[in-house]
Protein backbone atom coordinates (compact mmCIF):
# COMPACT_ATOMS: atom_id res chain seq x y z
CA UNK A 1 0.00 0.00 0.00
CA UNK A 2 1.37 3.42 -0.85
CA UNK A 3 2.36 5.59 1.72
CA UNK A 4 -0.31 8.45 2.17
CA UNK A 5 1.22 12.13 0.55
CA UNK A 6 3.31 13.94 2.59
CA UNK A 7 1.32 16.96 2.98
CA UNK A 8 3.17 18.46 5.78
CA UNK A 9 5.74 20.24 3.50
CA UNK A 10 3.59 21.82 1.20
CA UNK A 11 1.36 22.90 4.15
CA UNK A 12 4.66 24.33 5.70
CA UNK A 13 5.51 25.85 2.36
CA UNK A 14 1.80 27.92 2.23
CA UNK A 15 2.28 29.16 5.40
CA UNK A 16 5.71 30.01 4.53
CA UNK A 17 4.24 31.87 1.37
CA UNK A 18 1.17 33.29 3.49
CA UNK A 19 3.75 34.89 6.14
CA UNK A 20 5.64 36.63 3.17
CA UNK A 21 2.42 37.89 1.41
CA UNK A 22 1.27 39.31 4.74
CA UNK A 23 5.02 40.62 5.41
CA UNK A 24 4.77 41.95 1.83
CA UNK A 25 1.72 43.43 1.99
CA UNK A 26 2.33 44.96 6.12
CA UNK A 27 5.60 46.81 4.17
CA UNK A 28 3.94 47.78 0.69
CA UNK A 29 1.22 49.66 3.53
CA UNK A 30 3.73 51.33 5.27
CA UNK A 31 5.42 52.14 2.05
CA UNK A 32 2.33 53.72 0.80
CA UNK A 33 1.46 55.49 4.23
CA UNK A 34 5.18 56.85 4.80
CA UNK A 35 4.85 57.71 0.77
CA UNK A 36 1.21 59.88 1.14
CA UNK A 37 2.49 61.15 4.89
CA UNK A 38 5.92 62.53 2.59
CA UNK A 39 3.03 64.35 -0.34
CA UNK A 40 1.15 65.55 2.33
CA UNK A 41 4.15 67.04 4.53
CA UNK A 42 5.97 68.65 0.47
CA UNK A 43 2.20 69.78 -0.22
CA UNK A 44 1.92 71.52 3.07
CA UNK A 45 5.41 73.45 3.10
CA UNK A 46 4.91 74.25 -0.75
CA UNK A 47 1.13 75.77 0.62
CA UNK A 48 2.90 77.10 3.69
CA UNK A 49 6.27 78.65 1.39
CA UNK A 50 3.83 80.17 -1.28
CA UNK A 51 1.30 81.47 1.46
CA UNK A 52 4.52 83.46 3.28
CA UNK A 53 5.64 84.67 -0.38
CA UNK A 54 2.47 86.13 -0.94
CA UNK A 55 1.20 87.51 2.58
CA UNK A 56 3.90 87.99 4.18
CA UNK A 57 2.48 90.86 6.29
CA UNK A 58 -0.48 88.82 7.46
CA UNK A 59 2.00 85.82 8.33
CA UNK A 60 3.95 88.05 9.92
CA UNK A 61 1.91 90.64 11.41
CA UNK A 62 3.15 93.41 12.28
CA UNK A 63 4.60 92.54 15.88
CA UNK A 64 8.40 92.45 16.19
CA UNK A 65 7.93 89.15 17.58
CA UNK A 66 7.83 87.55 13.89
CA UNK A 67 11.41 89.19 13.05
CA UNK A 68 12.97 85.99 13.19
CA UNK A 69 10.88 83.75 11.29
CA UNK A 70 10.71 86.54 8.79
CA UNK A 71 14.46 86.58 8.20
CA UNK A 72 14.60 83.26 7.64
CA UNK A 73 12.38 83.43 4.86
CA UNK A 74 14.50 86.51 3.52
CA UNK A 75 17.21 84.09 3.53
CA UNK A 76 15.37 81.51 1.55
CA UNK A 77 14.44 83.61 -1.30
CA UNK A 78 17.67 85.27 -1.44
CA UNK A 79 18.41 81.71 -2.11
CA UNK A 80 16.50 80.55 -4.93
CA UNK A 81 16.46 85.06 -6.62
CA UNK A 82 20.03 85.57 -7.23
CA UNK A 83 22.32 84.57 -9.75
CA UNK A 84 21.77 84.49 -13.97
CA UNK A 85 23.22 86.71 -16.45
CA UNK A 86 20.02 89.40 -15.65
CA UNK A 87 20.14 89.85 -12.08
CA UNK A 88 24.04 90.21 -12.39
CA UNK A 89 23.76 92.47 -14.88
CA UNK A 90 20.44 94.46 -12.70
CA UNK A 91 23.16 94.70 -9.70
CA UNK A 92 25.87 96.31 -11.81
CA UNK A 93 23.79 98.51 -13.46
CA UNK A 94 22.90 99.73 -10.05
CA UNK A 95 26.01 99.89 -8.65
CA UNK A 96 27.56 101.34 -11.32
CA UNK A 97 28.16 105.23 -10.80
CA UNK A 98 27.71 108.15 -12.93
CA UNK A 99 29.94 110.50 -12.39
CA UNK A 100 33.86 110.27 -12.60
CA UNK A 101 35.54 109.26 -9.23
CA UNK A 102 32.03 108.72 -7.86
CA UNK A 103 31.60 106.06 -5.16
CA UNK A 104 29.98 102.15 -5.81
CA UNK A 105 28.60 101.61 -2.80
CA UNK A 106 26.94 98.57 -1.07
CA UNK A 107 24.37 99.73 1.29
CA UNK A 108 23.12 97.33 3.82
CA UNK A 109 19.54 98.24 5.54
CA UNK A 110 18.69 100.14 2.84
CA UNK A 111 15.25 99.81 2.56
CA UNK A 112 15.14 100.87 6.41
CA UNK A 113 15.25 104.95 7.54
CA UNK A 114 18.30 106.07 7.59
CA UNK A 115 19.23 103.69 4.73
CA UNK A 116 16.57 104.80 2.09
CA UNK A 117 17.74 108.35 2.99
CA UNK A 118 21.51 107.70 2.32
CA UNK A 119 21.09 105.77 -1.08
CA UNK A 120 18.74 108.25 -2.16
CA UNK A 121 21.29 111.14 -1.32
CA UNK A 122 24.03 108.91 -2.92
CA UNK A 123 22.56 107.75 -6.13
CA UNK A 124 21.34 112.04 -6.57
CA UNK A 125 25.14 112.68 -6.62
CA UNK A 126 25.82 110.12 -9.41
CA UNK A 127 27.13 107.49 -7.14
CA UNK A 128 26.56 103.49 -8.12
CA UNK A 129 24.17 102.11 -4.88
CA UNK A 130 23.19 98.72 -4.66
CA UNK A 131 21.15 97.81 -1.16
CA UNK A 132 20.26 94.94 0.72
CA UNK A 133 17.68 94.12 3.30
CA UNK A 134 15.90 91.21 4.56
CA UNK A 135 12.61 93.11 5.15
CA UNK A 136 12.28 91.70 8.65
CA UNK A 137 8.60 92.17 10.30
CA UNK A 138 10.37 94.31 13.58
CA UNK A 139 8.10 96.62 12.58
CA UNK A 140 5.38 97.19 9.63
CA UNK A 141 7.43 95.54 6.17
CA UNK A 142 4.65 97.50 4.46
CA UNK A 143 6.72 100.36 5.12
CA UNK A 144 9.84 98.88 3.84
CA UNK A 145 8.65 97.51 1.16
CA UNK A 146 7.17 101.42 -0.18
CA UNK A 147 10.94 102.65 0.57
CA UNK A 148 12.22 99.53 -1.62
CA UNK A 149 9.59 101.24 -4.56
CA UNK A 150 10.62 104.65 -3.79
CA UNK A 151 14.19 103.61 -4.27
CA UNK A 152 13.72 101.39 -7.48
CA UNK A 153 11.64 104.84 -9.05
CA UNK A 154 15.20 106.09 -8.26
CA UNK A 155 17.18 102.96 -10.24
CA UNK A 156 18.42 101.42 -7.13
CA UNK A 157 17.94 98.30 -6.76
CA UNK A 158 17.33 96.56 -2.97
CA UNK A 159 18.19 93.08 -2.78
CA UNK A 160 16.17 90.75 -0.26
CA UNK A 161 18.37 89.03 1.62
CA UNK A 162 20.26 88.56 4.76
CA UNK A 163 23.31 89.80 5.84
CA UNK A 164 24.64 86.50 7.42
CA UNK A 165 24.13 84.75 3.87
CA UNK A 166 27.74 84.97 3.14
CA UNK A 167 27.09 83.13 -0.12
CA UNK A 168 25.49 86.01 -1.61
CA UNK A 169 27.70 88.56 0.05
CA UNK A 170 30.61 87.27 -1.70
CA UNK A 171 28.64 86.54 -5.05
CA UNK A 172 27.85 90.64 -4.99
CA UNK A 173 31.68 91.26 -4.50
CA UNK A 174 32.37 89.07 -7.71
CA UNK A 175 30.13 90.94 -9.71
CA UNK A 176 30.97 94.57 -8.38
CA UNK A 177 34.20 95.69 -7.24
CA UNK A 178 32.16 98.07 -4.48
CA UNK A 179 34.56 101.11 -3.38
CA UNK A 180 32.84 101.28 -0.04
CA UNK A 181 30.20 99.41 2.12
CA UNK A 182 27.59 102.08 4.22
CA UNK A 183 26.44 99.05 6.49
CA UNK A 184 22.99 100.19 8.38
CA UNK A 185 21.34 96.85 8.36
CA UNK A 186 20.93 95.99 12.42
CA UNK A 187 18.33 94.85 14.95
CA UNK A 188 17.59 98.37 16.38
CA UNK A 189 15.17 99.25 19.48
CA UNK A 190 16.69 99.26 22.89
CA UNK A 191 13.78 97.90 24.95
CA UNK A 192 12.92 95.09 22.26
CA UNK A 193 15.95 93.28 23.33
CA UNK A 194 14.58 92.26 26.39
CA UNK A 195 12.14 90.26 24.39
CA UNK A 196 14.38 89.12 21.58
CA UNK A 197 17.49 89.57 22.50
CA UNK A 198 18.80 86.83 20.69
CA UNK A 199 17.78 88.81 17.17
CA UNK A 200 20.24 91.43 18.35
CA UNK A 201 23.13 89.15 18.16
CA UNK A 202 21.53 87.37 14.85
CA UNK A 203 22.03 91.00 13.11
CA UNK A 204 24.14 93.06 14.91
CA UNK A 205 27.08 90.77 16.24
CA UNK A 206 26.69 87.69 13.66
CA UNK A 207 25.62 89.53 10.68
CA UNK A 208 28.68 92.43 11.28
CA UNK A 209 30.83 89.45 11.56
CA UNK A 210 29.58 87.67 8.35
CA UNK A 211 30.39 91.12 6.53
CA UNK A 212 33.49 92.14 8.12
CA UNK A 213 34.62 88.30 6.70
CA UNK A 214 33.77 88.67 3.21
CA UNK A 215 34.94 92.34 3.30
CA UNK A 216 38.37 91.07 3.96
CA UNK A 217 38.73 87.75 2.82
CA UNK A 218 36.99 87.79 -0.48
CA UNK A 219 36.36 90.79 -1.47
CA UNK A 220 39.17 92.16 -4.22
CA UNK A 221 39.65 95.29 -4.08
CA UNK A 222 38.55 95.70 0.03
CA UNK A 223 36.24 98.01 0.73
CA UNK A 224 36.26 100.90 2.99
CA UNK A 225 33.57 99.94 4.97
CA UNK A 226 31.35 103.12 7.19
CA UNK A 227 28.78 101.67 10.04
CA UNK A 228 26.13 102.74 11.72
CA UNK A 229 26.73 102.25 15.92
CA UNK A 230 25.02 104.14 18.16
CA UNK A 231 24.75 106.74 20.93
CA UNK A 232 23.22 103.93 23.16
CA UNK A 233 27.12 103.17 23.34
CA UNK A 234 27.91 105.34 26.55
CA UNK A 235 25.31 103.94 28.19
CA UNK A 236 25.51 104.97 32.03
CA UNK A 237 28.50 107.75 31.30
CA UNK A 238 27.17 110.88 32.83
CA UNK A 239 29.96 113.37 31.63
CA UNK A 240 27.87 115.22 29.30
CA UNK A 241 28.11 116.28 26.14
CA UNK A 242 29.19 112.70 24.98
CA UNK A 243 32.59 112.90 23.48
CA UNK A 244 33.89 109.88 21.66
CA UNK A 245 36.71 110.15 24.01
CA UNK A 246 34.41 109.14 26.70
CA UNK A 247 34.16 105.31 28.53
CA UNK A 248 31.42 103.32 26.85
CA UNK A 249 31.93 100.25 28.56
CA UNK A 250 28.69 100.45 30.88
CA UNK A 251 26.13 99.64 27.94
CA UNK A 252 22.09 99.87 29.35
CA UNK A 253 20.65 97.53 26.92
CA UNK A 254 21.79 94.55 25.11
CA UNK A 255 21.21 96.87 22.00
CA UNK A 256 24.10 99.00 23.10
CA UNK A 257 26.00 96.00 24.11
CA UNK A 258 25.62 94.59 20.58
CA UNK A 259 26.86 97.61 19.23
CA UNK A 260 29.84 98.01 21.83
CA UNK A 261 30.65 94.67 20.82
CA UNK A 262 30.23 96.02 16.72
CA UNK A 263 32.85 98.81 17.61
CA UNK A 264 35.40 95.98 19.42
CA UNK A 265 34.88 93.60 16.32
CA UNK A 266 36.07 96.56 13.96
CA UNK A 267 39.14 97.45 15.38
CA UNK A 268 40.06 93.56 15.10
CA UNK A 269 39.29 93.06 11.16
CA UNK A 270 41.01 97.00 11.24
CA UNK A 271 44.62 95.64 12.90
CA UNK A 272 44.10 91.55 11.39
CA UNK A 273 43.26 92.23 8.00
CA UNK A 274 43.87 95.68 7.09
CA UNK A 275 39.96 97.26 6.68
CA UNK A 276 39.33 100.71 6.60
CA UNK A 277 36.26 101.22 9.08
CA UNK A 278 34.13 104.17 10.68
CA UNK A 279 31.88 103.68 13.26
CA UNK A 280 29.36 106.64 13.68
CA UNK A 281 27.24 107.06 16.42
CA UNK A 282 23.92 108.34 15.63
CA UNK A 283 21.41 110.13 18.22
CA UNK A 284 17.51 109.44 18.44
CA UNK A 285 17.36 110.09 14.35
CA UNK A 286 13.64 111.45 13.09
CA UNK A 287 12.48 112.56 9.74
CA UNK A 288 9.78 111.68 6.99
CA UNK A 289 10.04 107.50 6.00
CA UNK A 290 10.84 107.08 9.92
CA UNK A 291 10.69 104.30 12.19
CA UNK A 292 7.22 103.59 13.32
CA UNK A 293 8.87 101.95 16.91
CA UNK A 294 10.30 105.26 17.85
CA UNK A 295 8.38 107.62 19.96
CA UNK A 296 7.67 110.38 17.66
CA UNK A 297 5.78 108.32 15.14
CA UNK A 298 4.31 106.44 17.59
CA UNK A 299 3.10 109.83 19.94
CA UNK A 300 1.68 111.19 15.97
CA UNK A 301 -0.31 108.30 15.78
CA UNK A 302 -1.45 108.17 19.01
CA UNK A 303 -2.25 111.96 19.55
CA UNK A 304 -4.60 111.65 15.87
CA UNK A 305 -6.13 108.46 17.27
CA UNK A 306 -6.97 109.77 20.84
CA UNK A 307 -4.80 107.12 22.57
CA UNK A 308 -2.96 108.08 25.25
CA UNK A 309 0.88 108.56 24.80
CA UNK A 310 3.35 107.45 28.07
CA UNK A 311 6.32 110.10 29.00
CA UNK A 312 8.94 108.78 31.18
CA UNK A 313 10.38 110.84 33.82
CA UNK A 314 13.84 109.62 35.55
CA UNK A 315 14.02 108.14 39.36
CA UNK A 316 14.45 112.05 40.32
CA UNK A 317 11.60 113.54 38.53
CA UNK A 318 13.40 115.37 35.89
CA UNK A 319 11.94 114.80 31.82
CA UNK A 320 13.74 112.62 30.22
CA UNK A 321 15.58 114.18 26.99
CA UNK A 322 16.84 113.01 23.38
CA UNK A 323 19.95 115.23 21.09
CA UNK A 324 17.09 114.78 18.48
CA UNK A 325 19.05 114.66 15.25
CA UNK A 326 17.37 115.51 11.31
CA UNK A 327 17.76 112.90 9.32
CA UNK A 328 18.92 114.81 6.20
CA UNK A 329 21.75 116.40 9.24
CA UNK A 330 22.69 112.59 9.66
CA UNK A 331 22.50 112.08 5.83
CA UNK A 332 25.19 114.77 5.42
CA UNK A 333 27.37 113.24 7.95
CA UNK A 334 26.96 109.48 6.34
CA UNK A 335 28.34 111.01 3.47
CA UNK A 336 30.99 112.98 4.85
CA UNK A 337 32.30 110.00 6.21
CA UNK A 338 32.24 107.93 3.62
CA UNK A 339 33.87 110.45 1.40
CA UNK A 340 36.73 110.72 3.80
CA UNK A 341 37.30 107.62 4.40
CA UNK A 342 41.17 105.97 3.54
CA UNK A 343 40.85 102.84 1.33
CA UNK A 344 41.78 99.66 2.91
CA UNK A 345 44.96 98.23 2.99
CA UNK A 346 44.47 94.26 2.36
CA UNK A 347 44.02 91.40 0.12
CA UNK A 348 42.56 88.11 0.10
CA UNK A 349 42.63 88.21 3.75
CA UNK A 350 46.32 89.81 4.16
CA UNK A 351 47.21 92.79 5.73
CA UNK A 352 49.61 95.32 3.54
CA UNK A 353 49.95 98.00 6.11
CA UNK A 354 47.99 99.97 8.63
CA UNK A 355 44.24 101.36 7.61
CA UNK A 356 42.25 103.83 9.04
CA UNK A 357 39.56 103.32 12.02
CA UNK A 358 37.96 105.94 13.09
CA UNK A 359 34.41 106.17 15.10
CA UNK A 360 32.57 109.84 15.34
CA UNK A 361 29.21 111.09 16.86
CA UNK A 362 26.48 112.33 15.08
CA UNK A 363 24.13 114.31 16.66
CA UNK A 364 22.44 117.58 16.63
CA UNK A 365 24.34 119.00 19.95
CA UNK A 366 21.37 120.25 21.70
CA UNK A 367 18.78 117.60 23.80
CA UNK A 368 15.20 118.59 24.32
CA UNK A 369 12.98 117.35 26.75
CA UNK A 370 10.38 114.96 25.49
CA UNK A 371 7.64 116.43 27.06
CA UNK A 372 8.81 119.67 24.65
CA UNK A 373 8.57 117.22 21.52
CA UNK A 374 5.14 115.93 22.30
CA UNK A 375 4.15 119.80 22.86
CA UNK A 376 5.23 120.19 19.31
CA UNK A 377 3.32 117.35 17.98
CA UNK A 378 0.04 118.65 19.65
CA UNK A 379 0.87 122.01 17.75
CA UNK A 380 1.49 120.47 14.44
CA UNK A 381 -1.59 118.37 14.83
CA UNK A 382 -3.71 120.71 16.67
CA UNK A 383 -4.81 118.33 19.01
CA UNK A 384 -3.77 117.39 22.38
CA UNK A 385 -2.07 114.78 23.78
CA UNK A 386 -3.57 112.80 26.49
CA UNK A 387 -0.57 112.01 28.66
CA UNK A 388 0.39 109.61 31.10
CA UNK A 389 3.68 110.20 32.78
CA UNK A 390 5.57 108.09 34.78
CA UNK A 391 8.91 106.84 36.11
CA UNK A 392 11.00 105.48 33.60
CA UNK A 393 11.45 101.74 33.91
CA UNK A 394 14.72 100.21 33.70
CA UNK A 395 14.07 98.58 30.56
CA UNK A 396 17.27 100.02 28.98
CA UNK A 397 16.28 103.81 28.00
CA UNK A 398 19.09 105.93 29.49
CA UNK A 399 17.35 109.46 30.11
CA UNK A 400 19.82 111.67 28.37
CA UNK A 401 21.65 111.95 25.33
CA UNK A 402 23.66 114.92 24.27
CA UNK A 403 26.48 114.51 21.03
CA UNK A 404 29.88 116.55 20.86
CA UNK A 405 30.34 116.59 17.11
CA UNK A 406 33.47 118.79 16.90
CA UNK A 407 35.41 115.58 15.90
CA UNK A 408 33.21 114.87 12.58
CA UNK A 409 32.89 118.53 12.39
CA UNK A 410 36.67 118.99 11.89
CA UNK A 411 37.11 115.62 9.76
CA UNK A 412 33.90 116.02 7.36
CA UNK A 413 32.40 119.69 8.39
CA UNK A 414 29.54 117.79 10.21
CA UNK A 415 27.22 120.53 11.33
CA UNK A 416 23.94 119.89 11.85
CA UNK A 417 21.35 122.60 10.84
CA UNK A 418 17.37 121.48 11.16
CA UNK A 419 16.01 122.41 14.59
CA UNK A 420 13.56 120.12 15.87
CA UNK A 421 10.32 122.08 15.12
CA UNK A 422 11.42 122.31 11.93
CA UNK A 423 12.41 118.98 11.42
CA UNK A 424 9.00 117.89 13.01
CA UNK A 425 6.74 119.60 10.73
CA UNK A 426 8.42 117.67 7.98
CA UNK A 427 7.62 114.50 9.80
CA UNK A 428 4.14 115.37 10.05
CA UNK A 429 3.66 116.65 6.37
CA UNK A 430 5.35 113.37 5.10
CA UNK A 431 2.85 111.16 7.93
CA UNK A 432 -0.71 112.69 7.16
CA UNK A 433 0.12 112.41 3.22
CA UNK A 434 1.52 108.89 3.75
CA UNK A 435 -0.87 107.35 5.25
CA UNK A 436 -3.94 109.40 3.94
CA UNK A 437 -4.63 110.95 7.22
CA UNK A 438 -6.93 113.91 7.58
CA UNK A 439 -4.44 116.87 7.75
CA UNK A 440 -4.72 118.87 10.74
CA UNK A 441 -5.19 122.30 10.28
CA UNK A 442 -2.00 123.74 12.49
CA UNK A 443 1.05 122.47 10.20
CA UNK A 444 -1.26 122.70 7.08
CA UNK A 445 0.58 121.52 4.41
CA UNK A 446 -0.58 117.99 3.96
CA UNK A 447 -3.03 116.59 1.41
CA UNK A 448 -6.34 116.10 3.07
CA UNK A 449 -6.96 112.53 3.29
CA UNK A 450 -10.21 110.90 4.22
CA UNK A 451 -9.17 107.80 6.08
CA UNK A 452 -7.44 107.24 9.55
CA UNK A 453 -4.09 106.52 10.25
CA UNK A 454 -2.81 103.27 8.04
CA UNK A 455 -5.33 103.52 5.71
CA UNK A 456 -5.00 102.05 2.05
CA UNK A 457 -4.80 104.23 -0.89
CA UNK A 458 -1.07 105.65 -0.90
CA UNK A 459 0.75 105.26 -3.94
CA UNK A 460 3.49 103.17 -2.50
CA UNK A 461 5.95 105.07 -5.46
CA UNK A 462 6.19 108.01 -3.87
CA UNK A 463 4.20 107.52 -0.80
CA UNK A 464 1.91 110.31 -1.59
CA UNK A 465 -2.00 109.77 -0.66
CA UNK A 466 -3.37 108.11 -4.34
CA UNK A 467 -5.67 110.55 -5.94
CA UNK A 468 -7.79 107.99 -7.30
N1 LIG B 1 17.38 105.75 13.88
C1 LIG B 1 18.09 106.00 14.98
O1 LIG B 1 17.72 106.86 15.79
C2 LIG B 1 19.37 105.27 15.25
C3 LIG B 1 20.13 105.64 16.37
C4 LIG B 1 21.31 104.96 16.61
C5 LIG B 1 21.76 103.98 15.76
N2 LIG B 1 21.00 103.63 14.69
C6 LIG B 1 21.50 102.57 13.81
O2 LIG B 1 21.43 103.03 12.47
C7 LIG B 1 21.16 101.96 11.58
C8 LIG B 1 19.95 102.29 10.74
O3 LIG B 1 18.85 102.51 11.63
P1 LIG B 1 17.38 102.81 11.11
O4 LIG B 1 16.79 103.77 12.06
O5 LIG B 1 17.40 103.09 9.66
O6 LIG B 1 16.72 101.39 11.39
P2 LIG B 1 15.78 100.51 10.45
O7 LIG B 1 15.32 99.38 11.30
O8 LIG B 1 14.77 101.35 9.80
O9 LIG B 1 16.79 99.98 9.36
C9 LIG B 1 17.55 98.80 9.49
C10 LIG B 1 17.25 97.91 8.30
O10 LIG B 1 18.09 96.78 8.38
C11 LIG B 1 17.35 95.63 8.00
N3 LIG B 1 17.98 94.48 8.63
C12 LIG B 1 17.98 94.16 9.96
N4 LIG B 1 18.67 93.03 10.16
C13 LIG B 1 19.12 92.63 8.94
C14 LIG B 1 19.88 91.52 8.50
N5 LIG B 1 20.32 90.60 9.36
N6 LIG B 1 20.17 91.41 7.18
C15 LIG B 1 19.71 92.34 6.30
N7 LIG B 1 18.96 93.40 6.67
C16 LIG B 1 18.68 93.55 7.97
C17 LIG B 1 15.94 95.89 8.48
O11 LIG B 1 14.98 95.18 7.73
C18 LIG B 1 15.81 97.39 8.30
O12 LIG B 1 15.17 97.72 7.09
C19 LIG B 1 21.00 100.73 12.47
O13 LIG B 1 22.24 100.08 12.52
C20 LIG B 1 20.67 101.32 13.82
O14 LIG B 1 21.05 100.46 14.87
C21 LIG B 1 19.83 104.26 14.41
Amino acid sequence: MAPPPDTSKTTKLERYNSYIRRVNSTKLLAASTNLLFRATLLTAVVLILLFTLHYPPLLAGHHPSAASAHSHRSLLSSYSSYGGATWEREVRRSATPRRRGGLSVLVTGAAGFVGTHCSLALKKRGDGVLGLDNFNSYYDPSLKRSRQKLLSHHGILVIDADINDSKLLIKLFDVVPFSHVLHLAAQAGVRYAMRNPQSYVASNVAGLVSLFEVAAKHADPQPAIVWASSSSVYGLNTAVPFSELHRTDRPASLYAATKKAGEAIAHTYNHIYGLSITGLRFFTVYGPWGRPDMAYFFFTKAILSGNAITLFKTRDGVDVQRDFTYIDDVVQGCLGALDTAGKSTGTGGKKRGPAQLRVYNLGNTSPVPVGKMVAILEELLAKKAKKNVVTMPRNGDVPYTHANVTLAQKDFKYRPTTDLATGLRRFVKWYVEYYGVAAPHAQGKGKRGKGSVGEKGKDANTGRVASA
